[in-house]
């Protein structure tokens, strides 16, 4: 089996950008290690402190950060990080061409019962002349991302990653901590018959959603004229990863619970590196309005609605959006 830097290399990848994602995946590997001995490495549970998203912290959350954070500015691969767990960017070195977005651990609510979480990344290139110290850096759409991933911290630990050239599954291999390549190109079947979004905030969706759901609900006598199964991980990781595996659609759909507050996730560390991956395999990734990597970034922390998954289903739900 394959290992990554050939495969990056032969698809054209500068040295630089490999390096950086190696390094960004050797602060992964600490964090695979240290989920998997769970309350053994004394990392369960809460910390006291909120995130400026008003979140509260889990000590995984904070110390995935911390690990991610050193690592990359310790590189000089960096010119400047953003992160959900911190409230500004952070500079990096000057002379570094990229930048990079990240959500250290995504799935927080999963760490205390031994379920799926993983870090999802978003790779770009710091315009030339721009200053590290300046988030404007980063307000960037999302199809200029040169690289996206994310690493499952699940039964075995793996690693989604596109640059570009469609999107690559690799397994850590944690006899010799490389990541070998499991499968070359993902490929999202066009159709499903799965979906999966968090049905306790349905009475707060909007009424495009609620119909498409509805119809869903349905069933064989019903518009859609097939049976649909759920799924929801809690964690949108695993839920992507099972729509990159077999298809199927994702939401996290814009709702009306707090009116401050109409989206959950957020666009430069989830909605965009998970939309280039989605995309790269043939799906569709949208907002009910617009396409997810053609928005232009106003704010770090900035939420959006997320659709996305296997084609002809997300158009369909596109459609009653319409
Ligand atoms: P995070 O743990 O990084 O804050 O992200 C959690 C997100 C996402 O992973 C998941 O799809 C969603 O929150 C789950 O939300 P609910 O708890 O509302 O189901
Ligand atoms: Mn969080
Ligand atoms: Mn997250
Ligand atoms: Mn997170």
């Amino acid at each position: 089996m394959r290992r990554l830097p050939p495969v990056l290399i032969e698809d054209g990848c500068s040295r630089e950008l490999v390096s950086l994602i190696r390094t960004i995946l050797a602060a992964c590997k600490e964090i695979s290690f240290r989920v998997g001995q769970g309350a053994l490495s004394g990392v369960l549970g809460s910390t006291l402190d909120e995130n400026i998203q008003g979140e509260t912290q889990k000590k995984l959350d904070v110390l995935s950060n911390q690990l991610l954070k050193d690592i990359l500015l310790e590189s000089g691969y960096v010119k400047a990080i953003a992160s959900e767990e911190e409230d500004y960017t952070v500079a990096g070195n000057p002379k570094a061409n990229y930048i990079v977005a990240f959500d250290p651990l995504d799935g927080s609510s999963n760490t205390d019962i031994n379920s799926l979480v993983g870090t999802i990344f978003s790779i770009m290139e710091a315009p030339e002349g721009s200053d590290p110290s300046d988030p404007a850096i980063f307000m960037q759409p999302g199809h200029k991302q040169v690289a996206a991933g994310y690493v499952l911290y699940g039964p075995s630990t793996m690693l989604a990653l596109s640059t570009g050239k469609g999107t690559r599954l690799f397994t850590l291999d944690k006899t010799h901590g490389s990541f070998l390549l499991t499968q070359d190109f993902a490929a999202i079947p066009e159709d499903t018959k799965e979906f999966a979004i968090n049905a306790s905030n349905q009475r707060h969706w909007t009424p495009a959603m609620q119909n498409y759901i509805a119809d869903l609900l349905e069933g064989e006598t019903g518009p859609r004229g097939k049976n649909f199964n759920m799924r929801w991980i809690a964690a949108m990781v695993g839920d992507v990863h099972r729509v990159l595996c077999r298809g199927g659609l994702f939401t996290y759909p814009e709702d009306r619970k707090d009116p401050n507050k109409p989206f959950k996730l957020r666009l430069l560390y989830e909605a965009n590196p998970m939309a280039m991956l989605i995309e790269q395999a043939g799906g569709i990734a949208h907002t009910g309005r617009e396409r997810i990597l053609d928005i232009q970034p106003e704010e770090i922390h900035q939420r959006v609605g997320v659709i996305l998954g296997s084609k002809h289903e997300v158009e369909a739900c596109l459609t009653y959006h319409k």
